[in-house]
């Protein structure tokens, strides 16, 4: 596997692959792989002739009160299983490299519409950061297929979007959300529950399980299944962003009976966790 630390080199690659005419997946990440990173692998390594992954902690993305500095980083181990998952090359910038003039004087991307919501109204600028490093990252490794979970379903939604909106010739695939056991959605912030907030931290998932029965079976209104949803969560000791449904494919709300998500966020703690589930 070719390890890149810097731009011109990683064009460079992709310049001589692109020649040979060979196609390229790729999948972008923040390092700390774990099982859900790797069935994203698993998956852009059907899609195309070479597999591309890069580890980045984007600071663009991180709020100044955020986690950005405590960022779980494990780089060995992450390069060992990118290996493993037959990863041809991982890009393993510098914020130099993709912010030579420092993240004030950069160019950024604003996805309008499906970023107002959710994510977008309790992490002002998330959105934007990640959308301007997934557009830095397309243009340098120029994919057939990049890969994304649905874990973080507006994220996934909001790139669909901007590929979309910037004809960008790119297919974007999802991977589905990968659970531990008892249903607790994988995440690199989920090392920092406390035994006893790991306990309850499954919770979320149960209650957009349980949300969605409610919704199929037509029982009350779905505003209100969601705020028994979230008060419930709060009364296990979650502090509730946001427990609530809108259109699948725009994140607007629902309008008639088109395909929807029920999509949360809470914290325990100090770990913010998010999690979703379709309801057809
Ligand atoms: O989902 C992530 O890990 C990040 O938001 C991404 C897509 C790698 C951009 O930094």
């Amino acid at each position: 596997m070719l390890q890149v630390h810097n731009h011109n080199e990683l064009s460079a690659q992709v310049h001589e692959w692109k020649r040979q005419g060979l196609t390229i997946a790729f999948v972008p990440t923040m390092g700390n792989l774990h099982e859900g990173h790797l069935s994203l692998l698993r998956l852009g390594r059907e899609q195309a002739d070479k597999l591309v992954s890069s580890i980045f902690v984007n600071p663009l993305q991180f709020a100044p009160h955020e986690d950005l500095d405590n960022y779980p980083r494990t780089l060995e181990q992450d390069c060992k299983a990118l290996m493993e998952h037959d990863c041809d090359l991982v890009y393993l910038p510098t914020d130099r490299d993709l912010y030579p003039q420092g993240l004030q004087q950069t160019t950024t991307v604003h996805v309008p519409d499906i970023t107002e919501d959710f994510e977008g109204r309790f992490r002002p600028g998330h959105l934007d950061g990640v959308s301007t490093i997934v557009l830095k990252l397309f243009n340098l490794v120029q994919p057939n297929v990049a890969v994304f979970g649905k874990k973080d379903y507006q994220q996934w939604r909001m790139i669909e979007k901007m590929v979309q909106d910037l004809n960008l010739p790119i297919d974007v695939i999802a991977g589905e959300t990968v659970r531990d056991p008892d249903g607790l959605a994988m995440s690199s912030r989920n090392q920092f529950l406390s035994v006893t907030e790991r306990k309850t931290a499954n919770q979320l998932q149960s209650l957009l399980v349980q949300a969605r029965e409610k919704i199929r079976n037509g029982e009350v209104s779905a505003e209100s299944i969601c705020q028994q949803a979230a008060q419930q969560l709060q009364r296990r000791g979650f502090e509730v962003d946001y427990f609530d449904f809108c259109n699948r494919d725009t994140l607007a709300p629902l309008q008639g009976k088109s395909p929807a998500v029920l999509l949360a966020a809470a914290r325990l703690g100090n770990t913010r966790l998010i999690d979703n589930i379709e309801v057809d």
